[in-house]
């Protein structure tokens, strides 16, 4: 497939997607003994940002965040699992889709916990935004998130920069 954000060739979804897993600690639960908040979007971040790595080969910071729910409470004790993957890019950007679910490890149990996309911007050795391989979407769930994220980044950008629409 011919590149046109890079001079790197354009790469497979699943050429950069990851799965993290990680016990639910008391260290990082909240007074109710589930997991904080906070720890969650954590998580999200490094798995969000190690799938944007793996893409870009390059270094990436976060541009942006998109609203976030909690569907479920995680117990300490539980499993939190995330899934990261490239969805969309642009020319230095790329959108990054992660799923987080919690596992109970004796009955097996799987919630869906969250979701959240997360835009992360690949910077050069000088930390300027460079050029990314493009994604290939191949399943049609791929595919989809593909198509959805062009219309998440029209609305993001032009919420970001209001004096661009006045
Ligand atoms: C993100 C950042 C690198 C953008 O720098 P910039 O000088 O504005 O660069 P540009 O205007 O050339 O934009 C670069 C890319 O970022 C995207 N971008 C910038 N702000 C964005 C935002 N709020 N949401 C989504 N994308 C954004 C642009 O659309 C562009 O993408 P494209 O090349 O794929 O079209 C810069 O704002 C920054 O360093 N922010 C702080 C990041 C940070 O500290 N994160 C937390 C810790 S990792």
């Amino acid at each position: 497939m011919k590149n046109v954000q890079s001079e790197v060739p354009a790469k497979a979804v699943k050429a950069s997607s990851v799965e993290m897993v990680e016990v639910v600690l008391p260290n990082d639960a909240n007074t109710f003994g589930t997991l904080f908040g906070g720890k969650v979007m954590q998580l999200i971040d490094i798995a969000g940002a190690i799938a944007a790595r793996r893409h870009s080969r390059h270094l990436v910071v976060t541009a942006a965040v998109d609203s976030l729910a909690f569907h479920h409470p995680v117990k300490v004790g539980d499993l939190v699992i995330l899934k990261a993957s490239v969805n969309r890019t642009f020319k230095t950007s790329m959108e990054v889709g992660v799923k987080v679910w919690s596992e109970n490890t004796i009955s097996g149990e799987l919630k869906h916990t969250a979701s959240a996309y997360l835009t992360y911007v690949a910077l050069n050795k000088k930390g300027k935004p460079t050029p990314i391989p493009s994604v290939i979407p191949e399943t049609g769930e791929e595919k989809r998130r593909y198509d959805e994220a062009a219309f998440r980044r029209d609305s993001r950008l032009s919420s970001c920069a209001p004096e661009v629409n006045r």
